[in-house]
């Protein structure tokens, strides 16, 4: 038995998404918080049967069921921690440990989480992909395996202090003002606040929780900090949330490619985000890009053949028979991924 819709506080704060498990221990708190009824929704339960499937979807299979179950955790981590209930860390690094030879091992990890992207978005889906993408990026930075499990973990815990951000202003589209503004950047420090109060120690998932906005040259919030004033971990996943964020979509545009989000982050290159961090990302997401089918501007659907991994938003298209050199053929330009989901 599922959430139907969001529950909210009469504040308008958010308790429960939609799609949340309903468990029983969850009943008594909803009460406590004024809530006297929700709409909800039964668990669809397939019948068992034999089937047929391919290896891609087997890997998918695989993936999601691992996604999901990091997702369960996710939800519930953020609950208590809203709730100041006991929390223990190990329970995410758990769930990301599980993770991580999947995200690891899988060819085809960015077509899945546009996948999930499509399947919904939210502040949990965001936190996931974030550790997803840091955790590719410490495999790319030659990380061990429990460092890279570390970055994962400060990756998926990086904006626990949006929970605490009313959602009609995580979603406004436009400009805020400059009042929604100051709460908006505050995030940062009510999820430290959160983090420090559940007994956090580590130092590397506290640092992003609080650092993941700075800028290498100052011009981040909510300290101002240099990059040498930065955590290296906070470092790391400031790229990997940029990234996200870029190919996530918003209520005020739609979502970006990865050749997009790649151009996007090059642009910060210098000042913005850590140039060591942000050109091993860059040399790393580039094994992505062949392969993937792209809608052109003129309509035309093709296949992404070779990519100079510096212009990334400029590659060649094989389109049926012929070939779209986008580097010479600057009138055209990508539209948007086609996934043959
Ligand atoms: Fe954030």
């Amino acid at each position: 038995m599922r959430t139907a819709r969001d529950i909210l506080s009469p504040e308008g704060i958010l308790l429960l998404p939609r799609g949340f498990e309903l468990k029983q221990w969850i009943a008594h708190h909803l009460l406590a918080r004024g809530i006297t009824e929700l709409s909800i929704q039964l668990d669809y339960k397939p019948i068992e049967h034999r089937e047929t499937i391919s290896p891609v979807k087997l890997a998918e299979r695989h993936f999601f069921k691992e996604y999901d179950r990091a997702l369960d955790v996710i939800e519930s981590t953020l609950y208590r921690l809203s709730q100041k209930q006991s929390f223990e860390i190990e329970e995410v690094e758990h769930a990301v440990s599980d993770l991580m030879p999947v995200v690891l091992s899988c060819p085809r990890i960015m077509h899945f989480l546009a996948k999930a992207r499509q399947a919904g978005e939210s502040l949990y889906t965001h936190l996931l992909n974030v550790g997803i993408i840091t955790m590719l990026l410490g495999e790319w930075a030659k990380l061990t395996d429990e460092e890279i499990i570390n970055w994962g973990v400060a990756g998926v815990m990086h904006d626990i202090g949006k929970s605490q951000v009313a959602p009609d202003l995580l979603d406004k589209p436009g400009v805020l003002e400059p009042e929604e503004w100051d709460t908006m950047k505050a995030h940062t420090v009510f999820g430290y606040m959160m983090a420090m109060r559940s007994g956090i120690q580590d130092s590397g998932v506290l640092a992003t929780i609080l650092q993941h906005h700075e800028r290498e040259d100052g011009s981040g919030y909510p300290n101002g900090l240099v990059g040498s004033q930065i955590h290296p971990t906070a470092k790391a996943v400031t790229v990997a949330d940029v990234f996200e964020a870029i190919t996530a979509e918003r209520p005020y545009r739609g979502r970006f490619t990865i050749y997009h989000a790649a151009d996007a982050l090059q642009g910060m290159l210098y000042g913005k985000v850590c140039p060591e961090m942000c050109t091993t990302f860059l040399e790393g997401i580039a094994s992505f890009y062949v392969g993937n089918r792209v809608r052109l501007n003129n309509g035309q659907v093709g296949e992404v053949i070779w990519v100079n991994k510096y212009l990334p938003t400029r590659p060649t298209v094989r389109v049926g028979e012929s070939y779209v050199d986008l580097m010479r053929q600057r009138d055209l330009s990508i539209e948007e991924e086609v996934f043959d989901f």
